[in-house]
């Protein structure tokens, strides 16, 4: 028996909505998952229409920062049943950051119990076009009213939804990083926690001056080593191979970045996953063996990258050649609209817990 409590909106929102224009983030849906944690224990399991919150100014995640999060998607089948893709991997991933960052694990059965039922209530919102999802958004915060560094006795666990479409809504153009840095091998680059997020941002303003749209990240070290995008894991399609830089510690364990290396094996493509320097990139393109690059992640789905710039080099990608990078992203996006066969078993239909 469910050990949550539902208590449905009478004010739905969803008539005000425009299904074919939603800006990216700001639109949500009519309910939220709520639990919180006290005295050693989660408890308190409910769904509650969408409402702002109360906060304590003293609340302790706002100060330190103890607060970690997930993005994942629901979308429909040709027949308008919702559908979850690899949802036990999110909740794998959540209890993975909540250890880095001292805070307690949630329960994977309740974790897909509230998913479950919150996307069966607010079924309605998820947006029909392939390509559109619900995004879910998970996440838990420490809410001890403290001011002192030291791990809070309470939290709180939310999840909201909001109706999506593509993150990037063109290819993006990416400045090598030569003076920040994301994340450090022993740091908390692997968890999916918000300071990871705030840290990006002056280096994304800068580059977006310079005209880029995001930055490439290298690692802390040497700048050496390519790490990620920040929104995005990054895959390199050379004339014989693809390869992704192995996360080892300070890249996020991207769940899109799992499926495609599971796709490409699967599909018998040469793939590594392993330290890559941004030398070999470099040479690959020199040599023209290069042919193409692209981000992953879950709002990002596939994104194709059509620049990369350093300061001795500016690669530009050429559209013809985005053949890899458009054959996953239908790939993805069809088995999202239950259109592919679903061999590994990824889709999960909502109600089937
Ligand atoms: C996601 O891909 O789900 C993220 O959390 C990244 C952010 C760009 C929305």
């Amino acid at each position: 028996m469910s050990k949550i409590k539902i208590y449905p909106t009478e004010n739905s929102r969803l008539s005000t909505v425009d299904f074919n224009n939603i800006p990216f983030g700001r639109v949500f849906s009519d309910h939220m998952f709520s639990a919180e944690y006290a005295d050693g224990e989660w408890k308190d399991f409910k769904i509650i229409p969408f409402k702002d919150l109360n906060i304590h100014p003293a609340m302790m995640a706002l100060h330190y920062g103890q607060s970690i999060f997930e993005g994942m998607k629901a979308t429909v089948d040709q027949e308008g049943n919702p559908l979850l893709f690899r949802p036990e991997k999110h909740i794998e991933r959540l209890n993975a950051s909540a250890r880095r960052m001292c805070m307690p694990e949630f329960s994977s059965e309740v974790f897909l119990d509230a998913i479950h039922q919150l996307v069966d209530l607010d079924r309605k919102w998820i947006p029909p076009h392939e390509g559109s999802a619900l995004y879910l958004r998970p996440f838990i915060f420490a809410t001890d009213k403290f001011i002192g560094v030291t791990a809070s006795q309470t939290y709180r666990f939310l999840i909201i939804t909001l109706p999506v479409g593509p993150y990037y809504s063109k290819p993006v153009s990416l400045k090598v990083e030569r003076k920040y840095v994301r994340a450090v091998n022993g740091g908390v680059g692997e968890a999916k926690t918000c300071g990871n997020y705030a840290a990006s941002l002056l280096p994304a303003k800068l580059a977006k001056q310079e005209g880029f749209d995001q930055v490439m990240w290298m690692d802390a070290h040497e700048f050496k080593y390519i790490q990620e995008v920040g929104t995005m894991n990054l895959f390199f399609v050379f004339k014989d191979k693809i390869v992704t830089p192995a996360t080892e510690g300070a890249i996020l364990k991207g769940i899109t970045r799992m499926t495609i290396l599971d796709y490409l094996k699967s599909e018998g493509y040469a793939v590594e996953e392993r330290p890559l320097t941004i030398e070999e990139v470099k040479d690959a393109y020199r040599k023209g063996e290069l042919i193409e690059a692209f981000g992953s992640g879950t709002a990002a789905v596939v994104a194709t990258i059509d620049r990369i710039n350093d300061t001795d080099i500016d690669m530009r990608f050429d559209e013809s050649n985005w053949k890899l990078s458009s054959e996953i992203k239908k790939y993805i996006n069809g088995l999202r609209a239950g259109k592919i066969e679903d061999k590994h078993g990824w889709i999960v239909p909502v109600g089937s817990t």
